[in-house]
């Protein structure tokens, strides 16, 4: 089994680099397909989450061709095979196949989805748009069947009972080949929602309003190739400023669109963070006193449900006591018994997280639950006196390209062993 072994303490400074964004990626992916040309993704990160979204479109006859972070794939020759549950299974997002292979064939079959544990998260409102859409939800065995019987999906107007980026981004790839025209309304708003309808618009779709509550999509006939440029990782840049900030000596953020991080800047600046918000890079310098904030997440622009669990080891550095409350995800606490075995004064109370900071931490044994605990684990044991192993880590692999080489570069005591 893999760790990650940490040796905290040591003064970190340099420079470190975000990626692609993950959650923009993973949608780009499989909304190729949609395509009868090839396709190129330039800024493409390396994840594991990409390796297996790369084979699912290998299985479906897709040439791929990756040179270090461009992909390129060729959808012409496409078969619509039936992705089976064991692919589906290894990461949540591969249900925006749903959406192309029922945009472009009116059909698929696929296994049903996995995903981090952050509690049940379920696809009602996916499938409520395809079926809005003109297709049927049928089951066999532990595979799901959309099909529209032959018929070319018809557009509608949808309205999202929840905020969902991911059903947002799956009907938005489904209606992009259907006849006429469809409307969502109480979509979500993230700059990785508009990443992808720049992708299908340059491909040849008529998408207007990706961003804001209300999204248009006039159907064509058929979507081409071109070329795209993903847009960097928010969720890594925010993650990177907050460890910065916790255990940095002077250290640069590069390829950071300061707009995707308003709200997060903002709370930081709340805590008496000093930094340098440049162009396409934020400057954190060495900090000194910084006072405890209470965190309350919300769909963007609000605070990012998924930089709630990075920024904790930096709230449990500052002074005073918060408390936390995920409003999308109210399970996302798995990251608090951890901390508190490295010494913090965390706990949950009635649906939220309480802390104390100012507490110092101490390395132990502790494990990755998912994604983004992992890398509060990191930027803790980073903090904390003496040696952490942290067990679980292909959770944090998944979501950080290359973060080990990455942190290494900033001076940080981290190996990863295979035991
Ligand atoms: C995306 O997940 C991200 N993942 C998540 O990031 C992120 O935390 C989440 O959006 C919220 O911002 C990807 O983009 C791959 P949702 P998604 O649909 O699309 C409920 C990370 O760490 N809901 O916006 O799955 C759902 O239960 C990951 O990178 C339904 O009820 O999230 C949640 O409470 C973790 N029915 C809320 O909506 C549905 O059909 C928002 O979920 C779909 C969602």
């Amino acid at each position: 089994m893999r760790k990650i072994i940490i040796t905290g303490g040591r003064p970190l400074k340099g420079e470190i680099p975000v990626s692609g964004a993950k959650n923009s990626v993973v949608a780009l992916i499989p909304a190729m397909i949609l395509a009868d040309e090839p396709i190129t993704l330039d800024g493409v990160p390396d994840l594991s989450d990409v390796a297996n979204l790369v084979e699912m479109l290998s299985l479906l006859g897709v040439k791929v061709n990756r040179q270090q972070e461009s992909l390129t794939a060729d959808p012409s020759g496409l078969v619509n095979r039936p992705i089976p549950p064991e692919m589906i299974s290894q990461l949540r997002a591969s249900y925006y196949f749903y959406g192309s292979l029922l945009g472009r064939f009116g059909y698929a079959k696929v296994g049903l989805p996995g995903g981090c544990d952050l509690g049940p998260r379920p696809i009602d409102l996916h499938l409520k748009a395809f079926e809005a859409l003109g297709a049927q939800v049928t089951y066999e065995g532990d595979h799901m069947i959309l099909s529209t019987g032959g018929r070319r999906l018809q557009g509608a107007h949808i309205f999202m009972d929840t905020v969902s980026v991911g059903a947002t981004i799956n009907t938005m790839i489904a209606a992009s080949l259907a006849q006429g025209r469809t409307v969502i309304e109480n979509s979500a708003r993230e700059p990785e929602i508009i990443d992808v309808a720049i992708l299908l618009n340059n491909m040849g779709a008529r998408i207007r309003g990706a961003g804001t509550a209300v999204i248009t999509i006039d159907g064509v006939e058929r979507l081409g190739g071109t070329r795209h440029q993903v847009i960097p990782d928010r969720i890594e840049a925010g993650s990177y400023i907050a460890l910065a900030a916790a255990v940095g000596e002077g250290i640069c953020v590069t390829n950071v669109l300061y707009e995707h991080l308003e709200s997060f800047i903002a709370k930081l600046e709340e805590m008496g963070v000093r930094m340098i918000v440049k162009e396409d890079a934020v400057f954190v310098e060495k900090q000194e006193a910084l006072r405890a904030v209470d965190i309350s997440t919300s769909p963007y622009p609000g605070f990012a449900t998924d930089l709630q669990q990075p920024l904790t080891p930096l709230l449990l550095k500052a002074q005073g006591r918060g408390k936390i409350k995920d409003t999308i995800y109210e399970k996302r606490v798995n990251h608090v018994p951890e901390l508190a075995r490295m010494g913090a004064e965390i706990s949950t109370l009635g649906g939220q997280i309480i802390y104390t900071g100012g507490k110092p931490l101490s390395g132990a044994e502790v494990r990755a639950t998912d994604l983004r605990a992992g890398l509060a684990l990191i930027t803790a044991a980073l903090m904390a006196d003496g040696q952490t192993v942290i067990t679980d880590i292909e959770h944090i692999l998944r979501g950080y390209s290359n973060i080990i080489e990455k942190l290494q570069a900033l001076g940080a005591d981290i190996t990863l062993v295979d035991e």
